[in-house]
């Protein structure tokens, strides 16, 4: 296993980072901690591909619209670290709100279409934040690729289509859901379900998957305590949101 370097400070990266050769190429993956598998595959494919691969850690709170939601966020610095090296790593980036958001959150990326939609519709100023903290992130990386998990499919969209209209530098990279067994998709919220909720949630993407299912949906869910936010589908693929034991789950798939 390599050595992984922390860095609390963006003003230090950024200066290490300043310091290698054109020759060297960066991945990013940017996540919010409590990783699972499904950060580790993204950080391997990264590893695979690049000189240097740099994970970010940071609970962006622009992005959530529930002040409770974002309070009881799973946070798992030890496990995170650990998971992170055994990927191989070379530097894991943990900024402070105060450097993140020196400007207290006056300069902010906004799209209008998309972003309004689905997870926009529900979660006001989701995507605000999301593109924000992104873009900031890719500023201070400098990738050459940035890797994203497809579960948030719609944010993948968002960021690849951002990157683009910015004349970015970085790749924008979708990766396949990472899935339990049961068909559950990885998520850093699913460490909140109790045991019993946990069963349950296998019905989400059941009903993602199935057209039946897909018309019964909101009767078959409710059955198992599971409440619908929404199921949409949207230029060929199906959306869900759904709250189980009170945690909100998403997932996606292609029709
Ligand atoms: O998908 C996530 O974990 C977050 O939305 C991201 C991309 C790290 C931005 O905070």
């Amino acid at each position: 296993m390599s050595d992984t370097f922390v860095f609390e400070s963006m003003a230090s990266f950024i200066q290490l980072r300043d310091q290698f050769k054109a020759t060297d190429t960066f991945g990013l993956v940017p996540t919010m901690g409590a990783l699972h598998e499904g950060h580790a595959s993204l950080i391997q494919k990264s590893v695979s591909e690049n000189t240097h691969t740099v994970v970010s850690i940071y609970v962006n709170p622009t992005q959530f619209n529930n002040p409770e939601d974002l309070k009881k966020y799973p946070r798992t610095w030890e496990e995170d670290v650990k998971l992170i090296q055994q990927a191989g790593a070379s530097f894991i980036i943990a900024p402070r709100y105060e450097e993140i958001y020196a400007d207290g959150y006056r300069y902010k990326m906004t799209e209008k279409d998309l972003s309004q939609k689905l997870e926009g519709l529900h979660r006001p100023g989701h995507f605000d934040g999301v593109l924000t903290v992104v873009m900031k992130l890719l500023q201070i990386a400098r990738p050459n690729k940035a890797y994203f998990g497809e579960k948030d499919y719609q944010q993948f969209q968002l960021i690849k289509d951002m990157a683009q209209s910015f004349f970015m530098r970085s790749e924008i990279i979708g990766c396949a859901t990472v899935r339990e067994s049961d068909g559950l998709a990885m998520s850093s919220r699913n460490k909140r379900l109790t045991p019993e909720g946990r069963k349950n949630a296998a019905l989400i993407f059941n009903t993602l998957n199935s057209s039946a299912a897909f018309k019964q949906a909101k009767d078959v869910l409710a059955a198992s305590q599971i409440e619908l936010e929404y199921l949409e589908e949207n230029e060929n693929r199906r959306y869900i949101a759904a709250f189980v034991d009170g945690v909100r789950l998403i997932d996606n798939v292609a029709i």
